[in-house]
């Protein structure tokens, strides 16, 4: 059985960094994201037909850390589905990889919903976001797409579900494209054992969380933009407060956050965030979005987005020497399964 899914990045306007449960990926925080409509991610996953697990990353077959984490996170799913079928994936990614682009987003929550239907798993959106935050905290978001909260709490209530929110745009400008020199999972680990400033972090980040519900419910873009900004700078100096620290914004983008205060200061709707890298994202409107694109064009590859979709599936398909309507082998439905 083979399916495939496409899924795409999104950005937190409030930041997930740092989790309660390491083992359930469980955060320590809600968080807000957008959704952007670039850089999908196109994952196909084939049940059956191989003795170990395969992973195939933009052509070339990974053999390293990325295939122990997708194994892993494959084994969650086969315990759903009462299978020990090992699996081939195949994965399109367009977003350049560990740049603080988010690939880990669009990358779970397509290989969550490949593999749950390959798998035969007839997950909720609720449970196919909970399945994706165990491959990676972020991804939890990428299964609704659009603007979405990801609920902290336990393995039951921690999962990502849209909200009311106005309509809203983002300029992506990629300062650097290569890979971070430390990833985020060892970075927050690293924040919560020695930056002082974390349990401030987690105090303040769920009180914004509300705010910023409150905010989108009111369509409140300009208070939107202004606690997205204040976040993400919250988020950089507790990272920064680290030791040995850690600083993932560099010269050029303090000099995108001057920029788009200046923007503002001119009349445009822009905000600022940035994720663990030197990349910069801006908050706008659709109207503005071309605009800022310009006037930020110079600073790095200037690319704009609108508010992309959920993750969702392509098709799937089974071999026509199979009937389409039996389980595959060893499947069980998930109200069967004990977790
Ligand atoms: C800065 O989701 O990559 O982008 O759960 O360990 O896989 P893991 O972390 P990941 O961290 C994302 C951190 C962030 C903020 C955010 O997206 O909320």
């Amino acid at each position: 059985m083979t399916a495939t899914a496409v899924a795409h990045p999104n950005i937190a306007l409030v930041k997930y960094w740092g989790k309660a449960d390491a083992s359930l990926a469980l955060p320590a925080t809600g968080s807000v994201s957008m959704g952007l409509d670039v850089f999908p991610t196109t994952t196909s996953v084939t049940v059956g037909g191989s003795a170990e697990d395969t992973l195939t990353l933009n052509g070339s077959v990974s053999t390293d850390g990325a295939l122990v984490r997708v194994t892993q996170f494959l084994d969650l799913v086969r315990e759903l589905a009462g299978s020990s079928a090992r699996a081939s994936v195949v994965t399109e990614n367009t977003v350049p990889t560990g740049a603080g682009l988010a690939s880990s987003a669009s990358g779970f929550a397509a290989l969550a919903t490949a593999a749950a239907a390959a798998y035969g798993l007839d997950l909720s959106a609720r449970d196919l976001s909970r399945l994706a935050r165990r491959g990676s905290g972020s991804a939890t978001r990428s299964i609704p797409g659009g603007v979405a909260v990801w609920h902290a709490g336990d393995d039951e209530g921690s999962y990502a579900e849209p909200i009311p929110a106005p309509p809203m745009a983002m300029v992506v400008v990629t300062i650097d494209a290569g890979p971070k020199a430390i990833g985020s999972r060892e970075a927050m680990r690293r924040t919560i054992a020695t930056s002082p400033f974390y349990p401030a972090w987690v105090t303040s980040t769920t009180e914004t969380v509300g705010d910023m519900l409150t905010a989108c419910a009111a369509g409140d873009f300009a208070r939107i933009g202004e606690l997205t900004e204040s976040n993400a700078l919250r988020m950089h100096a507790t990272i920064e407060g680290a030791f040995p620290p850690i600083r993932y914004l560099n010269a050029r983008s303090v000099a995108v956050f001057d920029a788009v205060a200046e923007l503002r200061a001119a009349g445009l709707p822009a905000y600022a965030t940035a994720d663990a890298g030197p990349n910069v994202v801006v908050l706008t409107t659709p109207e503005d979005r071309a605009a800022v694109a310009t006037a930020l064009t110079g600073f790095g590859d200037v690319i704009e987005s609108g508010t992309g979709p959920g993750a969702y599936l392509l098709g799937s398909e089974v071999p026509a020497t199979q009937d389409p309507e039996a389980p595959a082998p060893g499947v069980v439905r998930p109200e069967e399964s004990a977790e």
